[in-house]
């Protein structure tokens, strides 16, 4: 593409406003919103706004879809499979927040729609967290640990959601969905092997819509992730940390740090990695570098295909599968007195 990519914004609420557009307007590149779109026109109207985008809509349907080469789209996950699924058959690159659908089937309808398309078109969901500098240092440092069987923990932990959001019945459900994908997809990444097997566990608590939750991933070379997940602490918190066979650890903490905790089993501390106090979240939160990613890919001048519409898919597997456990079936369902 050799002019500047025309650019759709599409779902202007919490997630465009906060955490994609001050990436999106640092991001190096020659992309320009043309285009708003939301139909609370009070959210495509702020959006617009700090653009200076010349075009608002309250649907996808008034789009002029000759008039823009590529959408980053932030809305609820229904509408955003059938957004991606619409604009991908019409050639037009997508950046989709995950979860990117609303269920496993419909993420396989639109994985298999976007490959019948040209490969030219770029579809990358918004899995920000492995673009976060310390956890793609951890990934870089611990390549050689993870190409033997290995252990993973994981720990992802974040307030919202706390209650049934986006037509799912159940808070634990809404936050696996919206939030703990985020984790998954992340030991889908750390752990190339396949899974073979889940088994996840709630802790008993007080407050039914605040949980814990342990999940223990078998993959098929042996290598074993743990997750610990949940919405009852008071902050967001995100580590990972990688178990290599000959007893090194490594491991990132709080998305600040990466640091060899063992090596050998021998006890290191030796810092490997440490953020910039000044870097306003760009690298930190994984939201600038995912951007310039797939604006880059756009205008053409590097492509890496994942995070993808598969990612999306088998991470909402996994979820399925975790959800078996932790969501047991109503009394009615199950028979039981
Ligand atoms: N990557 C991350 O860390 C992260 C964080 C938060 C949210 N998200 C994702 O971003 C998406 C949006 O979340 P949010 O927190 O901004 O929600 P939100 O409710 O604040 O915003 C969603 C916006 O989409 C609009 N919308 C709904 N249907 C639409 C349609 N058909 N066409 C255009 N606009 C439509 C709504 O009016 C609303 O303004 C979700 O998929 C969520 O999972 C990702």
């Amino acid at each position: 593409m050799t002019h500047s990519t025309r650019l759709a914004l599409i779902g202007c609420g919490k997630q465009m406003r906060k955490n994609l557009l001050p990436f999106l307007r640092r991001a190096e590149s020659e992309a320009r919103a043309v285009v708003c779109v939301d139909p609370d026109t009070e959210q495509a109207r702020r959006v617009q706004a700090v653009t200076g985008a010349p075009h608002r809509y309250t649907s996808v349907a008034d789009l002029d879809l000759g008039s823009i080469d590529a959408a980053i789209v932030a809305v609820p996950p229904e509408p955003s499979a059938d957004i991606a699924e619409k604009l991908v058959h019409k050639g037009i690159h997508c950046f989709v927040e995950k979860p990117a659908g609303p269920s496993t089937e419909r993420l396989r309808q639109v994985a298999v729609a976007a490959e019948e398309v040209s490969a030219d078109v770029r579809v990358q969901v918004g899995f920000n967290f492995r673009y976060a500098d310390a956890i793609r240092r951890l990934h870089e440092v611990s390549a050689a640990a993870r190409a033997q069987p290995c252990s993973v923990e994981i720990e992802f932990f974040s307030r919202h959601p706390s209650a049934p959001q986006w037509k799912v019945p159940t808070a634990i459900e809404s936050w696996i969905r919206q939030n703990g994908v985020h984790a998954f997809d992340l030991a889908q990444w750390f752990v190339a092997s396949p899974i073979e097997r889940v088994v996840a566990h709630e802790l008993p608590g007080a407050d039914p819509d605040r949980f814990m939750a342990i999940v223990g991933l078998y993959h098929a070379n042996g290598s074993h992730t743990t997750l610990r997940v949940g919405n009852q602490t008071k902050r967001f918190v995100v580590n990972a940390t990688v178990h290599a066979a000959d007893g090194s650890v490594y491991t990132a903490q709080s998305l600040e740090r990466v640091e060899l905790v063992r090596d050998g089993g021998i006890p290191s501390g030796a810092r490997l990695f440490a953020h910039k106090p000044l870097d306003h979240g760009w690298g930190r939160s994984g939201f600038g570098p995912e951007l310039q990613e797939f604006l880059q890919a756009c205008a053409g001048t590097s492509w890496k295909p994942t995070p993808g519409l598969r990612d999306a898919l088998s991470a909402s597997m996994l979820c399925d599968l975790a959800l078996e456990d932790l969501t047991p079936p109503s009394t009615a369902d199950s028979g039981t007195m």
